[in-house]
């Protein structure tokens, strides 16, 4: 069996977390990137900090060329076993802030109706005040 279809756990790869041994986790895949901190355009820091996590969102958020892609072939060393993800760094996780969205759902419509009173209560109490204003005149003069 090749080395890179091994498939490793989360927990075996998140040990690999410093710059002298350094893994990380891009697209369900694990790269042993230690020999390529040096040379990593955007710094050694930013991949040290990939580690114990998912690095997907972190890596595609980056916009990295083909030519980035392409090498990182170079340190691939097998694939993670997506089921052993924690939720909170599990990219294909997201339900929560929908479920979170039902419970604003009736203060977002209360703020969207006072967004539609307010001008209409104010032009309707400019029009009141401007027609007392005309009797008031009326009455004096
Ligand atoms: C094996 C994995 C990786 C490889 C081979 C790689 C390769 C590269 C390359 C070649 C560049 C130069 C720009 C480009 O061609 O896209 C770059 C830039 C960069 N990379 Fe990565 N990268 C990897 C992982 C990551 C990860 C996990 C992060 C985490 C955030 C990251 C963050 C950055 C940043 C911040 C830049 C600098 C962008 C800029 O200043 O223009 N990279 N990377």
């Amino acid at each position: 069996m090749a080395l890179n279809s091994k498939t490793l756990t989360f927990e075996e790869v998140a040990k690999h977390n410093h710059k002298k041994d350094c893994w990380i986790i891009v697209h369900g895949k694990v790269y042993d990137i230690t020999p390529f901190l040096d040379d990593h355009p955007g710094g050694d820091e930013v991949l040290v900090a990939a580690t114990e996590k998912d690095a997907t969102i972190d890596f595609e958020d980056v916009g990295h060329s083909d030519s980035a892609t392409e090498m990182m072939e170079r340190y691939l060393i097998g694939k993670v076993d997506t089921a052993t993800l924690p939720a909170k760094v599990n990219h294909i996780q997201q339900p929560p802030t929908q479920a979170h969205g039902v419970g604003n759902q009736s203060s977002g419509f209360v703020v969207k109706m006072l967004q539609f009173l307010l001008p209409l209560l104010l032009l309707g109490l400019a029009f009141a005040l401007q027609h007392y204003g005309k009797k008031k005149y009326a009455s004096t003069s």
